[in-house]
């Protein structure tokens, strides 16, 4: 196996290539003047089955378009097989028709994926995994929910309380809790589908004088982490941390979380970040481990 160094994770992509010992393909890259993408492979790949990383964090449009001229450019350079590594899959939110008319974009993405000739998708904490099983694509997702609890473990949080900021997140913190062993809770959070405005109901938690480390798949606005944090401050939480896998961090995220009252925000390098501290090379090297010949 090679791993191809796509433009949006080459660090990434280079850790992954180093822990399995195989070798990581440097991918040439730029933007014409008209902003669209150019693409060449710096080594050979006939005959080779190959793992592309390619995270599709902000720009998506730009790093999907990317991944798909990847895929398809692999194959028609004679890759026998094609493995697309997307920790952050980009619409997998956009799952439903939440409006009458809405696009369902994730099915779009899936079928986009199979057409440029990927084999199989290696995602991590995508944000509803049954969206998978609607793809014509094996597509596995993996939990760096593991690395980030483990994260706040060694650093003396061992028995914080670990809290999901929404129903959605409600399983992410019970497998926090497991490391943790400090319990674990949920907030409730609806999202107004016109303005994007997110308003959180408060619930009585047992976390007044405990450490808390909020567990989310996403960061976005961090409109979401905000509210918890001042509800979680306001029950007399001791102090609160953020946690993500996916850290979006746009416009003032980071700002506006710690102005209500967090300690820290922790996210992976799913998608390079202002808080990003925890790798998922260790995590997605195993799960591609069983593919790798050499
Ligand atoms: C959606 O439910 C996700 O799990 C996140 O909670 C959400 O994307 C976070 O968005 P924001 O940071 O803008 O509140």
């Amino acid at each position: 196996m090679k791993i191809i160094l796509g433009p949006s994770s080459t660090e990434l992509g280079r850790k992954i290539a180093e822990i399995l010992g195989v070798k990581a393909v440097s991918i040439a890259h730029k933007k014409f003047p008209d902003g669209e993408s150019y693409i060449r492979f710096e080594e050979e790949i006939a005959g080779e089955e190959v793992a592309i990383v390619q995270s599709t964090g902000p720009p998506q449009d730009t790093n999907l378009i990317q991944l798909f001229i990847l895929a398809d450019a692999a194959k028609d350079l004679g890759a026998k097989r094609v493995v697309a590594v997307v920790p952050y899959l980009a619409y997998a939110r956009q799952d439903k028709r939440f409006l009458p008319g809405e696009a369902i974009s994730i099915q779009t993405i899936g079928k986009l994926l199979k057409a440029s000739g990927v084999d199989e998708l290696l995602t991590v904490n995508v944000h509803e995994e049954k969206v998978l099983e609607k793809f014509e694509i094996p597509a596995k997702n993996v939990s760096a929910i593991g690395l980030l609890a483990d994260h706040f473990r060694s650093r003396g949080l061992e028995d914080a309380f670990a809290l999901a900021p929404d129903e959605g997140a409600a399983g992410l913190a019970d497998e926090a809790s497991k490391i943790l062993g400090g319990g674990c809770g949920w907030l409730r959070k609806e999202r107004d589908r016109y303005t994007g405005e997110v308003k959180t109901e408060e619930r009585i938690l047992d976390v007044s004088g405990k450490d808390v480390i909020i567990f989310d798949d996403i960061i976005s606005t961090g409109g979401t982490i905000a509210n918890a944090v001042k509800i979680l401050k306001k029950q007399g939480a001791r102090r609160v941390y953020a946690a993500c896998v996916h850290p979006l961090m746009i416009g003032n995220a980071k700002e506006r979380i710690l102005q209500s009252g967090a300690e820290e925000i922790v996210g992976t390098d799913s998608v390079p970040s202002n808080v990003t501290v925890v790798s998922l090379a260790p995590l997605l090297a195993e799960a591609l481990a069983g593919k790798v010949k050499g």
